[in-house]
């Protein structure tokens, strides 16, 4: 199957077959990870900039590291050591950088709509956005996706509970984009002021103002980060209230199914949204979703570059 997509703005855009296609291309990349020498010439020829203009550490570095796989010239810039800091536009950063000829921006950007907003004006290059303020993160929604297929054999039917701050999580939006695309049932759960209203319209999603009762029965619990770089501090009384009523404890996960997997975007508020317990016990599959990411992110680096055989030895 033809993947029909220059850029990789968010979720929204793909369709279910899009998605079975990514994952289905990241599950032929991942048995190159396990490698000695981790290095295909896929994409031998091709320059990938990783433009992160807001901090990284699991995306910047996974599709750095995709790239180098697939034996692309891969060149990073970030805000604080680019001409931003001397006041370049967006727009002027992009088009001088179009003009070294990449074939791929990666980008990560606190503004909601920066990829669209380059994808729009490139013509020479392909976008893939690494996470564009409160808006989309679609390579973690799919690395997500890989990490429950993985643990579950499925996605179709399952009970999905995201819980904490859905409101500036663009996590969450894609996640919820992505799950209910493939068929599962996603649960929200979070203080009032951090679900938007009006959220059940994305598809197949249930709100919840009590945590307790979204994770009942659950075969997968996701908690996100507290995102206070994106809220003001009135939505929140304390952190230590926040996790007595939202945070993922040794008691509390009883209540989900007993093979539930729990899952976390990472970087994790230890002690707030999930207590370290949960976190290093058993159930949680959280460097799972790291490893994940770089099978996902080879897979969409691929399928933009428009390269027609995918060389794996
Ligand atoms: N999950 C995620 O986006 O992590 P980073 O901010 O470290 O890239």
């Amino acid at each position: 199957m033809a993947f029909g997509h220059k850029h990789i703005l968010g979720i929204e855009q793909l369709t279910k077959e899009d998605i079975q296609l990514i994952l289905d291309t990241g599950e032929a990349f991942k048995e190159i990870n396990q490698r000695d020498i981790k290095k295909v010439p896929t994409l031998r020829g091709k320059t990938i900039i990783n433009a992160f203009f807001e901090a990284s550490t699991r995306t910047r570095l996974s599709f750095e590291i995709a790239g180098k796989r697939l034996s692309a010239d891969t060149v990073n810039i970030s805000g604080s050591t680019s001409s931003v800091v001397k006041g370049e536009t967006l727009e002027d950063t992009a088009k001088n950088i179009e003009a070294m000829a990449p074939d791929i921006i990666v980008i990560r950007h606190g503004h909601s709509g920066a990829p669209h907003y380059l994808a729009e004006r490139l013509s020479g290059c392909s976008v893939v956005n690494a996470g564009d303020g409160a808006h989309e993160h679609p390579s973690q929604a799919l690395l997500d996706l890989m990490t429950i297929r993985d643990h579950k054999g499925k996605i179709e039917g399952l009970e999905v509970a995201i819980v904490g701050d859905i409101t500036h999580s663009r996590v969450a939006r894609s996640d919820i984009y992505a799950l209910t695309r493939m068929g599962a049932h996603v649960r929200l759960a979070g203080p009032g002021t951090m679900i938007p209203p009006g959220i059940e319209r994305l598809g197949n999603v249930s709100v919840f103002n009590n945590m307790l009762d979204a994770i009942k029965g659950v075969d997968v619990v996701m908690m996100l980060r507290i995102q206070l770089e994106r809220q003001g501090k009135t939505l929140l009384p304390s952190l230590r209230e926040y996790a007595r009523f939202f945070g993922l404890n040794p008691v509390n996960i009883q209540l989900a199914k007993d093979d539930a997997i729990i899952m976390h975007p990472g970087p994790m508020n230890r002690g707030v949204e999930i207590s370290s317990f949960v976190a290093d016990g058993p159930q949680n599959v959280i460097l799972d979703q790291v490893a994940n990411g770089v099978a996902v992110r080879m897979a969409l680096l691929y399928l933009v570059s428009g390269v027609e055989m995918m060389q794996t030895q």
